[in-house]
């Protein structure tokens, strides 16, 4: 059950696996996700659903702590423990005369569901990504089947605009005025791209990854606040207006279990490595 069908690095840090499943390529939609658990002593962690097709979805992942480690160390024909899904509110897709699509990290795959289906809708696409040099790009090529234009940012000038995204927007921004950004990545991203937008009135919906246990609104650990009022992000989200969400609720709360994080990697470096 739910057996690894591809597992690759992507670029440093990134990595790719294809899960077998039978039941939810039948169901997912784009801007959903999964939970899933790599053994029996390890962490329920969400991934977005990157893609899926007959034989299985493929989640793409920044390797970061223990779970992600334990998850990119699966080889071909290895089997999770759990995984449950698709989880969450679907994009709401419709046509629009331009959709700017932005993605940092994982969410360079993450965003490929829903501009698909923002073009199959008959928007004209565009798509940035952003990163921190030239070689941490991938699925450029997937990208641009959906995208009539690729630009790109990276923090040290290898590739494209040299600075970060908020501050290509700025003046991109001036020049061009798509009717929707949408954006997937780090949570610092989501709000930089928030806030460059915010000026410019265009509706920005942003991809939240609190911290999630359960993923169907039993545990309440996913709360964020948007709008004023307290939302669960696992079933109420997780895609939301940008210049709803209070910030630094969201940034205070990832950070609740930095101590037991550091811990547990640890644990797991030492068990690994000895
Ligand atoms: C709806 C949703 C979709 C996501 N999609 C992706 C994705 O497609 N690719 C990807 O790389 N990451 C995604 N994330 C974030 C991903 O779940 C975390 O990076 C992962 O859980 C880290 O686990 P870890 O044990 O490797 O790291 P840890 O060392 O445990 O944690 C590192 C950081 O990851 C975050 N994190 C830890 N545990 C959780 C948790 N249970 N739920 C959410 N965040 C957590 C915290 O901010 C923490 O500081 C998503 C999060 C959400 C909520
Ligand atoms: S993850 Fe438990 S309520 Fe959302």
């Amino acid at each position: 059950m739910y057996e690894i069908l591809k597992s690759e690095r992507l670029v440093p840090n990134i990595h790719l696996l294809k899960i077998e499943s039978e039941f939810i390529p039948k169901k997912a939609r784009p801007g959903q996700f999964v939970i899933l658990q790599a053994d029996e002593r390890g962490e329920r962690i969400p991934l977005t659903l990157a893609d899926w097709d007959e034989e299985g979805i493929t989640v793409i992942f920044l390797t970061i702590g223990t779970s992600t480690r334990k998850l990119a160390a699966l080889k071909e024909g290895d089997s999770l423990y759990t995984l449950v899904g698709p989880l969450g509110r679907p994009t709401e897709i419709s046509s629009h005369r331009e959709v700017l699509g932005i993605g940092g990290c994982y969410g360079i795959g993450a965003i490929y569901p829903a501009l698909k289906a923002f073009q199959e809708a008959g928007s004209s696409v565009r798509t940035i990504i952003e990163a921190r040099s030239a070689n941490l790009f991938y699925w450029t090529d997937r990208l641009s089947r959906v995208s009539g234009e690729i630009l790109y940012v990276t923090r040290d000038g290898s590739k494209g605009f040299t600075g970060h995204i908020d501050q290509f927007l700025k003046d991109y921004l001036k020049e061009n005025h798509p009717d929707l950004v949408y954006v997937v990545g780090c949570t610092f991203l989501l709000y930089l791209v928030a806030e460059a937008t915010r000026p410019f009135g265009i509706k920005t919906i942003v991809s939240l990854n609190p911290i999630m246990i359960d993923g169907t609104g039993m545990c309440g650990v996913c709360r964020v606040i948007v709008g004023g009022k307290t939302k669960f992000a696992c079933v109420d989200g997780p895609e939301f207006d940008g210049h709803e969400v209070d910030w630094n609720v969201l940034f205070a709360r990832k950070h609740s279990y930095f101590d037991e994080e550091l811990r547990s990697l640890s644990f797991f470096e030492c068990e690994r490595y000895g």
